[in-house]
């Protein structure tokens, strides 16, 4: 755990397992209330799974690699928000920043705001995203929902 263990973002992640119907992504209507209305939804914590996070690049607004970590995985729901906030922040950088393979970003509020599968493969053990921190807001503290 880096020094971002001290900004103040909230990381919601959600595990989704392929057999509640949504293999091919979270639908948008999952964007506020991070569940997928479906099935059944795994929260990860305090589940086995956890997030790291490694400062990329301080350069022109900060780039953090986000591990999720714990196991492998087929779905998947992933935003930061500032704490206080319903609204996600930052981008996940999709071209070069979703390094998993069979995810993809999706626009909840913004563009790339948010990270889900696009295919409910097996997942690596840890599996990592590029999130490009908004250059307005310096967060404060993590917090994992
Ligand atoms: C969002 O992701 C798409 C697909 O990877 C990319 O083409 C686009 O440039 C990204 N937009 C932003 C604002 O990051
Ligand atoms: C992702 O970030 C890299 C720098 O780390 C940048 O070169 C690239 O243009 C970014 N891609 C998108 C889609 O924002
Ligand atoms: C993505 O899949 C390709 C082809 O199977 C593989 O070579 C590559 O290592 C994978 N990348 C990641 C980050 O899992
Ligand atoms: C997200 O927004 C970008 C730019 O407005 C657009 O090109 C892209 O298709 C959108 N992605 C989705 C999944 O709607």
């Amino acid at each position: 755990m880096s020094s971002y263990a001290h900004l103040g973002l909230l990381v919601l992640l959600v595990i989704i397992p392929a057999s509640t119907g949504y293999g091919g992504g979270a639908p948008n209507d999952a964007c506020v209330d991070m569940s997928p209305h479906h099935g059944t939804v795994e929260r990860t914590s305090p589940s086995k799974f956890s997030l790291y996070l490694t400062e990329e690049t301080t350069q022109g607004g900060d780039i953090l690699k986000v591990c999720v970590k714990g196991g492998t995985f087929e779905g998947i729901l992933l935003q930061m928000r500032v704490v206080g906030d319903t609204v996600p922040v930052g981008t996940f950088n999709g071209t070069r920043g979703t390094i998993a393979n069979d995810t993809k970003t999706m626009n909840c509020t913004a563009d790339n705001d948010t990270v889900t599968h696009s295919k409910p493969t097996i997942k690596k053990d840890p599996t990592c995203f590029y999130w490009k921190a908004p250059n307005n807001k310096i967060p404060q503290n993590v917090h994992f929902v």
